[in-house]
């Protein structure tokens, strides 16, 4: 039996919960959140037995084999460093961080504990993602050359996911005093880790980001300043040579959420596009097909998924790719793209 500590209750959390709720042998024993109300509800609807409002009470208290941090980003680094200070396995949510110096010391505490560690980039849950990963690697493409990959959302124009002028859950994330990196941070770590997942790691980025009018009198709503960025366009050198052009926005008509890479190499291209489909990717290779210009569908068997994988890491000592040192790379193009931007030049990107 797996003994898991859920270290925030909110809405992740409970998403996170019902995944973990499907894998046998796995059991939610204690949660703690500082609203009484989230962790009750949370306790309730999962049948936890232990509940807290204090993390480290929990910690202290309970024998756990795994605890998932899904505290907001800005209590990450803490909650995280005492989780692998008790030398118990961790999944933390994303982004890793709120700054690169705390992403450094998590991944110092993570090395120092010796511990399954991991990030919870969502999106490594596609099998179409990892299997189109896999093909790269394995030089189906041949070497890369060019990269495109974007991710686009729409909130900021249509109502699709309510208007977020009225909406508290949305208007923290246009502001920077309430802890927002911005369309950068919440969503540009999500097509940073897939397009570094698929191609391999960024060497140079020149980033430009954009907060645009929103035609709010003062530019305020309530406490919230809308001030963060919600667009941004970098173009990124890969270790292997590639360039690449990586986006994305809030004001992207006609998308939800929708992601998309498309990575093209001496011999072929590969298309992943998540709104198409989660388990499959497009490939064009080969004399003929290059010529005539076709792509053909493959079809991936399902994967684990992000926290199937947790789980046999804690069951078998083995780390997955996720991990923080991973996440200290995504946290470094966050950093680089914010100095970027300021600079208005590409910079290097110094892990
Ligand atoms: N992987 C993904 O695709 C994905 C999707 C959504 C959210 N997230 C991430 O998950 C995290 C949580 O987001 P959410 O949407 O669930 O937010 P949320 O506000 O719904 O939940 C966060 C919870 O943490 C609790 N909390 C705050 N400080 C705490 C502390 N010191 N100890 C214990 N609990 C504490 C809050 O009371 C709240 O209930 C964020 O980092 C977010 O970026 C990731």
């Amino acid at each position: 039996m797996v003994r898991l500590g859920f270290i925030g209750a909110g809405g992740m959390a409970n998403h996170q919960a019902g995944q973990f709720s499907k894998i046998d042998g796995v059991q939610i024993t204690a949660c703690c959140d500082v609203s009484a109300e989230r962790r009750a509800a949370f306790a309730q609807k999962f049948n936890v037995p232990a509940v807290y409002a204090d993390y480290r009470e929990m910690l202290a208290k309970e024998q756990l084999d795994g605890v998932t941090n899904v505290t907001p980003d800005a209590m990450h680094a803490e909650v995280s460093i005492a989780v692998l200070e008790r030398r118990i396995p961790i999944l933390c949510e994303k982004p890793m961080a709120t700054t690169l110096d705390d992403a450094r010391r998590m991944l110092d505490a993570a090395d120092k504990a010796g511990v399954v560690n991991m990030i919870n980039f969502s999106y490594r849950n596609s099998s179409g993602l990892q299997a189109a990963a896999e093909a790269v690697r394995a030089g189906l493409i041949g070497e890369l050359r060019h990269v495109e990959s974007s991710y686009l959302q729409s909130w900021l124009v249509s109502k699709g996911w309510g208007n977020w002028r009225e909406s508290p859950g949305l208007l923290w994330r246009l502001s920077t005093k309430h802890g927002s990196a911005g369309d950068l941070g919440d969503i540009g770590v999500h097509i940073y880790d897939l397009t570094s997942f698929l191609c391999g790691d960024i060497v140079e980025i020149y980033c430009k980001l954009m907060t645009f009018d929103k035609g709010v009198p003062g530019n305020q709503i309530d406490e919230y300043v809308l001030d963060a960025n919600d667009s941004f366009v970098s173009t990124v050198v890969f270790a292997g040579g590639a360039i690449g052009a990586i986006h994305s926005s809030r004001w992207a008509v006609g998308h939800s959420n929708s992601l998309r890479a498309r990575v093209y190499g001496t011999a072929g291209a590969i298309e992943v596009d998540l709104d198409r489909a989660y388990d499959e990717y497009r490939i064009c290779a080969g004399e003929e097909n290059m010529k005539t210009f076709r792509w053909e569908t493959v079809k991936c068997p399902p994967t684990p998924s992000n926290y199937e994988r947790f789980i046999e890491g804690i069951r078998t000592g083995k780390q997955d790719p996720s991990s923080f040192a991973n996440g200290v790379k995504i946290q470094a193009y966050l950093h680089y793209s914010f100095m970027s931007d300021r600079l208005g030049r590409p910079v290097r990107v110094d892990l």
